[in-house]
């Protein structure tokens, strides 16, 4: 995610956007930018860094203009740099864009457009379309906006400004939210309000495929073909801190319902047109070089450790290569057994943990190459990596990691695919239909998210527990453990995850009446003996929440409430899994009155040991 604005009236533009951009400095913080005119010419000013040091930057400027537009970056494509952000110029200069989303064909864009001359200054995605409205252009700017994004397959919220139309701004949406903001005799363009705020509390909300034709005549939104659209007004009456989480109530809950545009933006350009199979364009390695290798060795923490056990039974179960994990705290001391035949696989959202770049280092010390998966374009594990597999999430806020932890399980999912395919351990029609039921969870986590009000109603009916397992076998046991993980750090409720068959080895002894377990009840094949370890938890009087997919009559007789995912294959069920899971924590803890987003003695990154 990146924060767009623009603005044109009688204020100082630049101060305008900086304020702007500052608001919107919680979607993307890795470099920011501004363009504006300036006595009839298009000047740009743009940094590596926080807002503030743009803001920094420009006082010795102190530009006085009145139209601009401005953005901070969350990188996709290329690392934070002051060339990669925000705005991009065409060649001739004369036309800046900003832009937020993914445009999956920038590579054949830009090998087209470089054929036809035009040379860039930027490694983003972003930068084609600059020079697609250049080519576009006849005058109308709106009109060669509208032809440049015919060109686009992929996501986008675009801001225009040219020199040729100093009192004109245009933009667009598609996938990706922009509003257009009313004020009096002034107008404004933002990827979210919580930038229009203090300016103006009439918005439109463009929907999609809407553009935006910003002049001093007021604003006008026009439909894909450019016929005018009638819109209704929408009065903002947030505060400014509600509107930051986008009128969530905290930013965890905001980002547990962003996880369908986070699945979709992270499968994005990852599965091949006709949806049959996976690609991972990002991975120079070959098939032969990903056959070659003997073993995986997935090491992380926390939430991304148990990302990485779901990863092993995907990736054992479809590429058939024996795959260990660890916690990197360990792993670093362990003295493991490694070889240049083992592909290491660090996971990790921040990038910046430092157990996780401390055991980075120390495979790379033992001749391994090291695949990063992680959510920060140019963090540390990204840059001392071999190969980076991004999750698309947006920056991910709240402590408390979901939608950063479910696109890691994609990317998971979509190495088993990459690795069986090299090993031939699946059939083409068997990695297609892995891939068909990977394109439906984005929707099937949407139908999830519709029953929060119902898990809102169960969580506050065991929010007052001090003790909660969770139980689960094979992909469950480790969504189990993820589940306790949630509870646990934003409720502060005792929460543990325990393999169902190990039950009987010891933690039944702490199950008696009323204590709640929640049983995740998703794979097919041991659904038998999960509810038997639910039998023996009801024989003391335990309370049973099963999660299963679909509705299964044998799941709902045996557990006190059955929260029923969306059908899907067992095999994908984790993803689906953990949204009830997450939800639960979530609800428990508000319910307790917890500071969900920053609980007591954690941080998001934990860059130190
Ligand atoms: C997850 O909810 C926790 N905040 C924590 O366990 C986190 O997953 C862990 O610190 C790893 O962080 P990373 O993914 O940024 O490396």
């Amino acid at each position: 995610m990146c924060g767009i604005v623009g603005y044109l009236g009688a204020r100082n533009a630049v101060s305008v956007l900086i304020d702007g951009l500052k608001r919107l400095e919680y979607r993307g913080y890795d470099s920011a930018g501004v363009a504006f005119l300036n006595e009839g010419a298009l000047k740009v000013h743009k940094k590596v860094g926080r807002i503030a040091a743009l803001e920094e930057s420009l006082q010795a400027l102190a530009p006085q203009t009145r139209i601009g537009i401005g953005h901070t970056r969350w990188a996709t494509h290329g690392r934070p740099s002051d060339r990669n952000a925000h705005p991009h110029f065409d060649c001739t200069g004369k036309f800046a864009v900003v832009h937020n989303g993914i445009i999956e064909n920038y590579g054949e864009l830009r090998e087209q457009l470089g054929a036809r001359g035009h040379r860039f200054a930027s490694e983003t995605d972003t930068e084609v379309l600059a020079h697609l409205v250049e080519e576009a252009y006849e005058g109308d700017l709106c009109a060669a906006l509208r032809a440049a994004l015919e060109h686009v397959r992929g996501s986008y919220a675009v801001a225009l400004l040219s020199e040729y139309h100093p009192e004109r701004l245009v933009a667009a949406r598609k996938d990706s939210p922009l509003v257009v903001g009313l004020g009096r005799g002034e107008y404004f363009l933002a990827s979210d309000i919580p930038a229009l705020l203090p300016y103006a509390r009439q918005v439109y909300l463009l929907s999609e495929g809407e553009m935006a034709e910003l002049t001093l005549d007021g604003a006008r939104v026009l439909d894909r073909q450019g016929e005018p659209v009638a819109k209704e007004i929408f009065n903002v009456d947030w505060d400014a801190e509600a509107a930051e989480r986008g009128g969530f109530p905290h930013f965890m809950l905001k980002e547990i319902c962003e996880q369908p545009r986070a699945l979709r933006a992270t499968l994005g350009s990852r599965v091949t047109p006709e949806g049959d199979d996976a690609v991972l364009k990002e991975i120079s390695l070959t098939l032969d070089e990903l056959r070659e290798f003997t073993k995986v060795t997935v090491v992380a923490c926390g939430t991304a450790y148990h990302a990485g056990l779901i990863g092993k039974y995907v990736l054992e179960k479809l590429a058939r290569i024996p795959v260990e994990v660890d916690l990197a705290s360990e792993f670093r001391y362990r003295n493991p057994l490694l070889d240049a035949m083992t592909l290491v696989v660090v996971i990790s959202q921040s990038g910046e943990t430092a157990d996780t770049i401390a055991a980075l280092r120390e495979a790379r010390a033992r001749g391994c190459r090291v695949l990063a998966v992680t959510n920060v374009v140019g963090s540390t594990v990204a840059r001392e990596a071999d190969q980076v597999v991004y999750t698309w999430a947006g920056p991910e806020i709240a402590v408390a990691s979901t939608k950063a932890y479910t696109t890691q399980l994609l990317v998971m999912y979509l190495l088993g695919l990459l690795f069986a395919k090299a090993r031939g351990t699946r059939t083409a029609a068997e990695i297609a239909e892995v891939t068909a039921a990977l394109r439906k969870i984005p929707a099937q986590v949407e139908m999830i998210l519709e029953q929060k009000e119902c898990l809102r109603e169960l969580a506050e009916k065991y929010c007052h527990c001090e003790n909660v397992f969770f139980i689960g076998r094979g992909l469950d046991y480790a969504v189990a453990l993820e589940g306790a993980l949630k509870l646990k750090e934003i409720s502060y409720i005792h929460a543990e995850a325990c393999a169902a068959g190990e039950l009987k080895h010891g933690t039944l002894a702490l199950i008696v009446e009323g204590v709640p377990v929640i049983a995740l009840a998703t794979q097919d094949e041991l659904l038998e003996k999960l509810l038997s370890n639910v039998k023996e938890v009801k024989a003391r009087e335990g309370t049973v929440l099963g999660v299963c997919l679909g509705k299964k009559e044998e799941v709902a007789r045996t557990v006190d409430h059955v929260i029923n995912l969306p059908a899907a294959p067992s095999f994908v069920a984790p993803i689906l899994a953990v949204v009830p899971l997450q939800l639960l924590a979530y609800y428990m803890a508000a319910a307790r009155g917890c500071d969900i987003d920053k609980p007591r003695n954690l941080a998001k990154s934990v860059t130190v040991e």
